[in-house]
């Protein structure tokens, strides 16, 4: 099938290359001259792993192309809205203005029959303004919302065979027509047994919100017995893993630690509160508690920090990891590299070491010290903070980092330190919600 994709950042352009991968024929269209031609090149503009090897196959293939022309888009059957709907500058409502360029954008080169693919995260109500415009446009042409879960580090596997689908279609005839052109679209996925919920738009756009709003929940739920932790000289972690063993709470995502931030769920939390208001609800107002549970997360980091090294100006602080999680460069709401912003502005010497997210960060915040390796960043450190917990610092030898550091000091941002072991390396041991 021919397909066409709007927007080529995190989001579309895994699924473009995806989709080539999956045998389609393939035209990625983005605004950004850059990122078209890193992509053209058959080269990933950001880390994501498993991409440049999905990037390659396509490109080579002959059936995956990116262009900056609309135009190109002409001829496809299926055309994909996978731009992105960051925070509002100034309220906590989504910025539609990229997305409803897209679908402008689209319209002059639509044919009868074709139908658009909404994929990006946006306010419950967006589907139905926009298919009232592409119906509007040519005869048969149709939309339907088809929201993307997708988690960064694992963007090929969850794009290729998905927990599930959801289609929000239209009713009647022209909601079954979407129904089947989405079959055709992921045959390769739905014959091996993928869920797949066929609803209406509202539902849709609903469940990606309120799936992101239950993970934020989850997190900051466990970040808040953290807390309580931390007052009674509890272990979270135990706790975690206590209540995880019950099937109904489950494991998963009770990490307590340093929080969530990333390119969705902070700005999603916040957007879909926002959209509660509108509506005159006061359902999402938990949201704001969750919210800020999380944030208070980096506060109290900050403050271990300065716990332990007396005085923050002029001491020197090693910051392992500033991605906002691992097997990602991604640096967006970051909570580490907004915990080691605040202590050079308050006055330290912060040296970042991150196996990725270096480059990204530095576009960010160019004023803290990027060093080639942990070793480097370790090295006269009066205090060494794990912010992003990848393998290699997971693995770290505390004798080894004892050797480097100024002062045997740690502040173990996502409790993946073992604190027996660093203890017994001599370290003073600081982790969230542990004794
Ligand atoms: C998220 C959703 O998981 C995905 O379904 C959606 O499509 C986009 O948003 P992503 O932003 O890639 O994906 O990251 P995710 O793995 O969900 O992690 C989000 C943040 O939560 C990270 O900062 C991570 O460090 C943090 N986190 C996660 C915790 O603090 N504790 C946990 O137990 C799990």
């Amino acid at each position: 099938m021919r397909i066409s994709v709007i927007g080529c950042g995190y989001l579309g352009a895994v699924h473009a290359a995806c989709m080539a991968e999956l045998g389609h024929d393939v035209v990625g269209i983005d605004v950004d001259e850059r990122k078209v031609a890193e992509l053209s090149a058959g080269r990933a503009p950001f880390f994501e792993p498993g991409l440049p090897e999905v990037l390659q196959r396509a490109t080579e293939s002959g059936r995956l192309r990116f262009t900056t022309d609309m135009a190109e888009a002409a001829g496809a059957q299926v055309h994909f809205v996978a731009v992105g709907t960051p925070q509002t500058a100034g309220s906590h409502a989504a910025d539609l203005t990229y997305v409803d360029a897209a679908v402008t954008g689209l319209l002059p080169h639509l044919a009868d029959g074709d139908l658009v693919v909404g994929k990006s995260t946006v306010p419950v109500g967006t589907a139905a303004r926009l298919g009232e415009l592409v119906r509007a446009s040519s005869d048969g042409a149709d939309l339907a919302w088809n929201p993307e879960f997708l988690r960064e580090g694992f963007a090929v596997q969850d794009t290729v065979s998905p927990d599930r689908f959801v289609y929000g279609v239209p009713a009647g005839q022209p909601g079954e027509r979407a129904t089947a052109l989405l079959d055709e679209v992921y045959a390769k996925a739905l014959a091996t047994g993928t869920p797949r919920i066929v609803t209406d738009y509202a539902t849709a756009e609903l469940v990606k919100v309120s799936a992101n709003a239950f993970l934020a929940t989850k997190i900051s739920f466990i970040n808040a017995m953290a807390e309580i932790a931390e007052a009674t000289g509890a272990d979270v972690t135990q706790l975690a893993d206590a209540i995880g063993h019950d099937a109904r709470i489950g494991r998963r995502f009770l990490n307590a630690g340093l929080g969530f931030g990333g390119g969705c769920l902070p700005k999603d939390i916040r957007a879909f509160q926002a959209r509660a208001d509108e509506l005159g609800l006061r359902s999402l107002d938990f949201l704001a508690d969750v919210d800020a549970v999380n944030l208070r997360r980096r506060d109290r980091v900050v403050s271990l920090a300065e716990e332990l090294v007396g005085t923050v100006s002029g001491s020197r602080i090693a910051v392992l990891g500033v991605a906002f999680k691992p097997d990602s460069d991604d640096v967006r709401d970051s909570p580490a590299l907004d915990v080691a912003r605040r202590l050079h502005a308050a006055g330290a010497h912060v040296a970042v070491f991150d196996p990725e997210a270096n480059a990204t960060a530095a576009r960010l915040a160019p004023d803290l010290d990027y060093v080639a390796d942990a070793t480097a960043a370790l090295r006269g450190a009066d205090a060494v903070l794990v912010l992003t917990e990848w393998p290699e610092f997971r693995q770290l030898d505390p004798a080894l980092v004892g050797e480097l550091a100024a002062h045997r000091r740690v502040v173990d941002g996502r409790n993946v330190l073992d604190p027996a072991a660093w203890r017994a390396a001599g370290f003073e041991y600081r982790g969230l919600g542990r004794p």
